[in-house]
């Protein structure tokens, strides 16, 4: 597939600035993630810039995600899927760790390096001493014909489309509906049936409509952050499939409005961070209506009775009065859920650094690709 651009990827239109330009862009760059590698009829994904054949796919044994910043927390998303859907071991680690630490390389492991810019230097070079260790590392690039693209040989491009804004919106997206078709095709020549399969593919060709509608209440989703822009920080609360949700939250908020921005797992709250808790410090929670809903409202439950603050980010019927702001999200199958979820994070952050009046596209001390260690 080839992907045509032109120059009115670099041109604002109507947009202030090019965060909320690609923000608004992603039902878009997700149905060019998805085009013809989706497969109704066998409830599968084909990832043709793989070059695996089902034989390929059934030989790895494991996986490994690394990247930088968004890109390693789309990669702990990813882990998190293949586990579910292939159930094979699979984690994410910051490639700026993994470059340094002497890994052990295994040959049933695939390594997925990812990357938005395909230059970051950390990434780069973690690439290269796997391949230097026999490691066998694909790429999950949204740059053709970068160093990384390159060095990688094989991979999976995200079709996101110029990314401009320091912030990853539409590129962090694209990474997490890969990795959803990659760990499909990874369960599906594994143990998940054709019936989860084809309730996937389902899923994953709505997302197109769902990210339209959750931009359909961004002026809402403005009104929430506006309450809550005299925070000086803020705890993002997630648990299981919403931890990936709450890093990447947290770190949209952090990067464009310099508001100190803290990602915790929710059951790990009581052993230290609770003591955190207090009026000023308004939480985050994710609440997506899966097995953990009960767990998730206690949670809630225990931020609001030390008198702090709570945001729900939920698909399902919260009891009333339970949060002081809810961010309602459309609702999905519960293990695409976090895809869908980080949208509304990426519109509350837009909306309080832009009620702070920051720099958004350019926050300070940032460079959008970082070629240096
Ligand atoms: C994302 O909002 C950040 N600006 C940053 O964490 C970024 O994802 C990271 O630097 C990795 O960049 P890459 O995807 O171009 O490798």
């Amino acid at each position: 597939m080839t992907v045509d651009l032109d120059d009115s990827d670099y041109d604002l239109g109507s947009y202030a600035n090019f965060m909320h330009k690609e923000i608004a862009e992603q039902p878009e760059s997700v149905r060019r993630a998805l085009l013809g590698r989706l497969d109704d009829r066998f409830g599968t994904a084909r990832l043709g810039g793989l070059n695996f054949d089902p034989r390929d796919l059934r030989r790895i044994r494991r996986v490994k995600f690394f990247g930088c910043g968004s890109a390693y927390y789309a990669g702990q998303l990813g882990a998190n899927l293949v586990e579910e859907w292939a159930r094979l071991p699979a984690d994410a680690e910051p490639a700026s760790e993994l470059r340094y630490r002497n890994p052990v390389v295994e040959e049933d492991t695939l390594y997925v390096a990812i990357s938005q810019s395909g230059e970051t230097a950390d990434t780069l070079a973690a690439v290269q001493e796997l391949q230097r260790k026999g490691g066998k590392v694909i790429g999950a690039v949204n740059t053709v014909g970068s160093a990384i693209a390159r060095e990688c040989g094989s991979g999976v491009f995200l079709h996101a489309g110029p990314e401009v804004s320091v912030a990853s919106t539409k590129a962090y997206t694209n990474m997490t509906v890969v990795f959803a078709m990659l760990a499909l095709s990874l369960g599906r020549v594994r143990d998940l049936s054709v019936s989860d399969g084809s309730r996937i593919v389902a899923a994953l060709d709505s997302l197109p409509q769902l990210i339209s509608e959750v931009l359909d209440g961004e002026d809402a989703i403005s009104e929430v952050a506006k309450e809550h822009s005299g925070a000086e920080r803020m705890f993002f609360i997630g648990r299981v499939r919403g931890w990936p949700v709450a890093r990447e939250g947290a770190q949209k908020l952090k990067e464009i409005s310099y508001v100190h921005a803290e990602a915790y797992q929710a059951g790990e709250l009581k052993h230290g961070p609770l003591a955190l808790i207090d009026p000023a410090m308004p939480s985050v929670v994710i609440v997506p209506d899966d097995e953990l809903l009960s767990k998730n409202i206690s949670t809630i439950e225990q931020i609001k009775s030390r008198g702090g603050p709570v945001i729900a980010l939920t698909n399902a019927e919260l009891p009333d009065g339970l949060a002081d702001s809810v961010i309602r999200v459309p609702r999905s199958e519960p293990e695409v859920d976090p895809i869908l979820f980080t949208i509304p994070l990426q519109v509350f952050a837009y909306h309080l650094a832009h009620h702070l009046g920051r720099d958004i596209d350019k926050p300070r001390n940032l460079a959008k690709s970082v070629t240096v260690e």
